[in-house]
């Protein structure tokens, strides 16, 4: 069998990079969509309409913008066969049992890939940093201040479509922790960005202390303002690598929640947990995806699209932030658990102390655990 099966005959390649031309083009104006409302706008009028469907005015009324720039939008996104449009082109409409999939419906949140691609603007803006990055006699990586600060916010909302079913139950059961956590203990977070999980673990177990870390000052405010009136929580921008001198033997629990593969050097974020856990105590690190660390396994377990989803993020993202100083290690998100597990016995975590697991309840995702 051949074992390049994916190679295609020269027409196929023209397809599929036409195919990919015009999704990508149609992701961004996507991204216009979700950031300007206007899946939103359209489910709202045509929810209140006999006929189910929306003019291109109605819905530029509803989303306050204006009416050419929305006829274009609508067009594309009716050419883009996520929206449709009756013989007339006048009349635009949205099924009713495709509404929950925008803008989420009882105890239902939008699908999860639409957060996805409203990376794609912030991911832009440092497009030609990352361009550099790449060139031999160019910077070793691209500082995360150079992605707009909507990727907190971002990040923080596409997290909550990931892990708000599971975070605070089933994941704290599976790693052990759920005990621990209600009954009251001293968690730290290293890499909690806008702070969706503090949020969702500080309300969930009001009996613990939770201390969050951030590299970046506008994802520490941000969290700042999203935890207010919580007084469990302490939020602090600051480096994973260098934590505070009198935090020795201070924690109980310590999460690095998708931030691993983010980190220029996991190696020493990994032995300060060593030094801030009591011991005994409990580290895990959620890590989305669930790389194989091998491209060929990884594009056969989870498809040509999901994987190449990953791999391109992780290049125009994760590796070029997780490179930016001299010495990085630069994991970039698929870096596979050999890596993961080696990361956590240089850090001082006893090989048999270690786990790695992959909850069927939060699929592309991988688990960590060790004990100090
Ligand atoms: C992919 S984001 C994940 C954010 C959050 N945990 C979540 O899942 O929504 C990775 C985060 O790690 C932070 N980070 C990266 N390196 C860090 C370091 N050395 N110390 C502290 N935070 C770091 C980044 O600023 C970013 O907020």
């Amino acid at each position: 069998m051949n074992k390049r099966a994916s190679l295609k005959s020269e027409q196929e390649l023209r397809d599929q990079i036409l195919s990919i031309a015009s999704l990508g083009q149609v992701a961004m104006a996507m991204a216009l969509g979700v950031e300007l409302k206007l899946f939103e706008a359209m489910a709202t009028v045509c929810k209140a309409s006999p006929k189910h469907s929306a003019t291109v005015a109605e819905v530029a009324a509803q989303a306050a913008c204006k009416e050419r720039y929305i006829y274009e939008w609508m067009a594309a996104m009716t050419c883009g066969n996520l929206i449709d449009v009756d013989p007339s082109g006048q009349h635009f409409s949205m099924r009713p049992e495709h509404i929950p999939v925008w803008i989420g419906g009882e105890g239902q949140l939008p699908e999860h890939s639409l957060h996805v691609i409203d990376f794609l603007p912030g991911f832009g803006g440092a497009f030609n940093k990352v361009k550099e990055a790449f060139r031999l006699d160019g910077p070793p990586g691209v500082p995360y201040s150079a992605y707009e600060d909507t990727f907190y916010t971002v990040m923080a909302a596409w997290s909550r479509t990931i892990h708000d079913g599971e975070l605070c139950s089933g994941y704290m059961e599976l790693i052990g922790a759920l005990e621990l956590l209600q009954k009251g203990v001293n968690v730290l977070e290293a890499g909690c960005g806008a702070g969706f999980h503090i949020e969702k673990m500080a309300r969930t177990f009001p009996n613990s202390h939770f201390t969050g870390i951030d590299l970046t000052q506008s994802a520490i405010n941000t969290a700042t303002t999203r935890c207010e009136g919580l007084p469990n929580v302490k939020l602090i921008c600051g480096n994973a690598s260098h934590l505070d001198k009198k935090w020795t033997e201070h924690f109980d629990v310590v999460f690095f929640i998708d931030s691993c593969h983010d980190m220029c050097r996991p190696d020493l974020a990994i032995n300060e947990v060593q030094r801030v856990l009591k011991p005994g105590g409990l580290f895990s690190m959620i890590e989305w995806p669930n790389g194989n660390g091998n491209v060929y396994e990884d594009r056969k377990k989870y498809g040509s699209a999901v994987s190449a989803l990953f791999y391109a993020a992780s290049a125009m993202h994760c590796l070029p932030v997780g490179s930016h100083v001299e010495g990085a290690l630069q994991l970039g998100n698929m870096m596979g658990h050999g890596r993961g597990r080696k990361l956590l016995e240089m850090g001082g975590f006893a090989k048999d102390k270690i786990e790695v697991l992959e909850p069927p309840f939060m699929p592309y995702n991988c688990v960590y655990t060790a004990r100090k």
